[in-house]
């Protein structure tokens, strides 16, 4: 371990835009005491801005170095990384991560190798970029019971929106724009698809609620079928269309999650939260509603992050996960109901859909661009025919919040209606 005079010796495993974005901050604030001292990467025969040297190209030789005080792994590889910084906690080291895919699959077992073998895992950088909101949770509201936790979680989709809504752009281009940025995954059907959103739900689940979610049964609808008429159309009733992801304490104390599109007016703070930046509304039950915003996305804003974690980690810091031992149970999602705005061009395929999840004929609308269709459905129908609905381009977005079906509201659980307009 460094001394005070030693510098803290960092292993870096990927040298992608976060890698790269971690390493120039360290390199410019040389009073830090913090030394990239090896940085492993995948493929020898990338160009690189640092000279061949500074790289090995096999991540394990990291792992076998025991002179590193620190391990950080920035890979977009998930298994890869959840093969290195399991191996690097069964040793008993001190990890960041910034791999929201690999961490939202494995979070119980990772928790679990740090507690049995005394090392430490923070990645404030998996989630929102340079917003601070993991320790937030764990730290500040590890007591405050929480009504819900929802944002903005996206940078490359929300620029995606806003391009299209605000220079009138394509989908396609403004996505290029997204991805020649450094926003964007490696393959950003993870973003346009909600998934990334989704894994950062499930993550801050576990540090609001305690809860380990599944990720394949949080709803994840994207913005893959968004078309001018969408964004049109919200813009007609003086709203907007956001990725919202949240996590919710429902009246009967149990936890539901999801990411959807969603329609946007003015009163909620995300209505303002553009290009790459994300937002997080986290609605305390005695602290009421806080509002964080910050760059989502981006070499130096989630270099920034990981910084952080790094200093942390010197400091002795760990995640408490307070919430655990009285962790609720997940709502089912055969007791909550969306409200939702449906479009596809071709009228035939809404109407296809329109039984796939049971709703009448009588649900198409028309407006000046064509017909959409709105109703109210179940969000088991929603997470079942998930994958049908991308495949065959139709966009949805919710109108509202999840509300608990009547079956459940007959058993006493009522309407949860987390209130925004009081964020704004
Ligand atoms: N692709 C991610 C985003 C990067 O656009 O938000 C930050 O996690």
């Amino acid at each position: 371990m460094a001394s005070d005079k030693q510098p803290l010796r960092i292993g870096l495993i990927g040298f992608g835009c976060v890698g790269q974005g971690f390493y120039d901050i360290v390199q410019q604030q040389p009073g830090l005491g913090l030394a990239v001292a090896r940085i492993a990467v995948k493929n020898p025969d990338k160009p690189r801005p640092l000279p061949a040297d500074r790289f090995t190209y096999h991540a394990d030789e990291l792992l076998a170095d025991a002179t590193l005080d620190v391990l950080v792994e920035v890979i977009d590889d998930a298994a890869e990384a959840f093969r290195l910084v399991s191996a690097a906690l069964r040793q008993g080291r001190r990890v960041v991560t910034a791999n929201k895919a690999m961490l939202a699959r494995h979070l119980p077992e990772l928790v679990q190798l740090e507690q049995n073998f005394g090392g430490a895992l923070l990645y404030e950088a998996a989630v929102c970029g340079s917003i601070p909101v993991i320790r937030t949770l764990d730290a500040y509201f590890s007591h405050e019971p929480l009504r819900a936790v929802l944002g903005i979680f996206n940078g490359s989709s929300n620029y995606v929106l806003t391009r299209m809504s605000e220079e009138g752009s394509d989908y396609g281009p403004a996505l290029a724009e997204a991805q020649a940025q450094g926003f964007a995954e490696t393959d950003p059907a993870l973003d346009m698809g909600a998934f990334d959103p989704r894994s950062k739900a499930v993550i801050l689940a576990a540090h609001a609620y305690g809860v380990f979610l599944n990720p394949d049964e949080v709803l994840n609808l994207g913005i893959e079928a968004i078309g001018a008429a969408d964004i049109a159309h919200a813009a007609a009733r003086g709203q907007k269309i956001k990725v919202v992801a949240s996590v919710q304490r429902l009246p009967n104390g149990r936890v539901a999650a999801l990411v959807t599109p969603q329609l946007l007016g003015p009163e909620s703070p995300l209505f303002t939260v553009e290009h790459e930046f994300n937002g997080v509304l986290v609605e305390g039950e005695y602290a009421g509603p806080q509002f964080l915003r910050g760059r989502g996305a981006g070499g130096h804003p989630t270099g920034s992050a990981v910084l952080a974690d790094v200093l942390a980690l010197r400091r002795g810091l760990r995640y408490g996960y307070a919430k655990r031992p009285t962790a609720p149970a997940v709502q089912p999602a055969d007791e909550l109901a969306l409200d939702v705005y449906l479009r596809h061009a071709d009228v035939g395929v809404l109407r296809e859909v329109l039984t796939w999840l049971e709703l009448p004929a009588a649900a198409l609308r028309t407006d000046v661009h064509g017909v959409y269709a709105t109703g109210v459905v179940p969000l088991l129908r929603l997470v079942q025919w998930r994958d049908e609905l991308r495949a065959a381009g139709v966009f949805v977005a919710r109108r509202g919040e999840v509300r608990l079906t009547e079956v459940a509201e007959a058993a006493g659980s009522g309407h949860y209606q987390v209130d925004e307009a009081r964020l704004a």
